[in-house]
C-alpha cells in the first residue's frame, strides 16, 4: 500500500546518532519505497519553545535541512520545508487547541520532563507543542508518521484529537486518523553515558551522544569513552536485559548494520569488549562521516539550502491551505 508520510526533526542544534537512527535513517527507506507520497519538515516553531538565539536558530534550521539531505533525502522525490512558512500550521494548532481536552495535555510526560520542576515557568507553547504537531500531521492527510518511541505518546494524542474533531463536527473520515511507525527495534537509542536515559541533544555531556557533525577523532573517543561493563560480550539476548548500555551499543551497530541484533550477537558472543568496539567505531565512522562532510558541504551553499526550503514550502503550503480551508468550512467560518 503506498503511504502518505509526514514527519518532522526540530532544529534545536547537535542533532545525533539517535535522530538519525529512530527517524532520519527510516525517512530515507520510505522515500525509496514505491508509491510513497513523503514530507518532511524541519519545525522551526516547536524550536522556539524553549528559547533561541535568533542567529544560531537561522543557522540550525539551515543545518538541520543539510542534514536531512546528506542523509539521502531528495527534493525531487520528497517535500522538504520548514514549517513557519506554511502558515497553516499555527492557524490549524490554534483550531486544534480548541478541540483537545486540558485533561489530555496534562498527561503529556515529555512536557513533565522538558518543563523540569518549575512548570510555572515553562512557556505555554512549551505546553501546547503536541497540538501544532497534530496540525502538523493531520494538515496533509498522512496515513504514517515516522518517529522514535518518545513521540508514540504525541501521536496517540494526535489521533485522539483527529477523531474528536471528525465526531463533533459530524464528518467521519474527514481529518485522517495517522498510524505511528516506530520501529519495533532501535527506536530508543540510549546515551553513551548511561543505558536507561535517552540519547538527547539537551544532555549537558557531549560524550554522551554521537553528533552528526562529530570527527572521525571524536567519534572513535566517544565510543571508546562509552560506559560498558566488564563482562565479554554476551552470547544471549536474554543477557542484555540486566547489560543497558551493551544492548545499546549492539542496537547501534545492528541498525548500521540493517542487521538484526541477535546476528550481531553472534558475531561478537564471547568475544572482548574492545574487539566489538573497534568494529562499532568502524561502522559508526563508515556511516557518519560521509554525511558530516556533506552536511560542512551543503552549509558552504546557504542559497541553495533555502531555494529547497522555499520551493518545499511552496509544495506543502498548497496542500495545507486546502486542508485548512475545509476546516474552516466545517467549524463555520
Ligand atoms: P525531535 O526533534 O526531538 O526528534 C526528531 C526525531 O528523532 C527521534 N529521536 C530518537 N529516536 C531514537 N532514539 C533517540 N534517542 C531519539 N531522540 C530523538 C524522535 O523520536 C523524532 O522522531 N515533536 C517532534 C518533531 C515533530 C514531529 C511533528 C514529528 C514536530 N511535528 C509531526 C512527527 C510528526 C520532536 O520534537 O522530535
Amino acid at each position: 500500500m503506498s503511504k502518505k508520510i509526514f514527519s518532522g526533526v526540530q532544529p534545536s542544534g547537535n542533532l545525533h546518532l539517535g535522530n538519525y537512527i529512530g527517524a532520519i535513517k527510516n525517512f530515507v527507506d520510505l522515500q525509496n519505497q514505491e508509491g510513497n507520497q513523503c514530507i518532511y519538515c524541519v519545525v522551526d516553531l516547536h524550536a522556539i519553545t524553549l528559547r533561541q538565539d535568533p542567529k544560531v536558530l537561522k543557522n540550525n534550521i539551515r543545518e538541520t535541512t543539510a542534514t536531512f539531505l546528506a542523509s539521502g533525502i531528495d527534493p525531487k522525490k520528497s517535500i522538504i520545508f520548514n514549517q513557519s512558512l506554511v502558515r497553516a500550521h499555527a492557524e490549524g494548532s490554534w483550531i486544534l487547541g480548541c478541540i483537545a481536552r486540558t485533561g489530555w495535555l496534562n498527561r503529556m510526560t515529555q512536557f513533565k520532563e522538558k518543563a523540569g520542576k518549575d512548570k510555572e515557568k515553562a512557556s505555554v507553547g512549551l505546553y501546547i507543542y503536541p497540538i501544532l504537531m497534530t496540525a502538523d500531521i493531520l494538515l496533509y492527510d498522512a496515513t504514517h508518521v515516522p518517529v522514535g518511541e518518545d513521540q508514540k505518546q504525541h501521536l496517540e494524542l494526535s489521533r485522539d484529537i483527529a477523531q474528536k474533531f471528525n465526531s463533533d463536527f459530524n464528518v467521519a473520515n474527514f481529518l485522517r486518523v495517522p498510524e505511528p511507525l516506530i520501529q519495533k527495534n532501535f527506536s530508543r537509542i540510549m546515551s553513551l553515558k548511561d543505558g536507561t536515559k535517552k540519547m538527547s541533544k539537551s544532555d549537558p555531556s557531549d560524550l554522551s551522544r554521537i553528533n552528526l557533525t562529530d570527527t572521525n577523532d571524536q567519534i572513535l573517543n566517544k565510543i571508546k569513552k562509552a560506559k560498558t561493563d566488564g563482562n565479554l560480550m554476551p552470547s544471549e539476548k536474554i543477557e542484555l536485559k540486566k547489560r543497558p548500555e551493551v544492548e545499546n551499543l549492539l542496537s547501534i551497530y545492528s541498525s548500521l548494520k540493517n542487521q538484526n541484533i541477535e546476528k550481531s550477537i553472534d558475531e561478537f558472543s564471547g568475544k572482548n569488549f574492545s574487539d566489538f568496539k573497534d568494529n562499532l567505531a568502524e561502522t559508526v565512522v563508515d556511516k557518519i562521516s560521509p554525511i558530516s562532510k556533506e552536511i560542512i558541504n551543503l552549509l558552504k551553499n546557504e542559497d541553495y539550502i533555502d531555494k529547497i526550503l522555499e520551493e518545499g514550502a511552496e509544495k506543502a503550503d498548497a496542500q495545507a491551505t486546502n486542508k485548512i480551508n475545509e476546516i474552516k468550512k466545517i467549524i463555520g467560518f
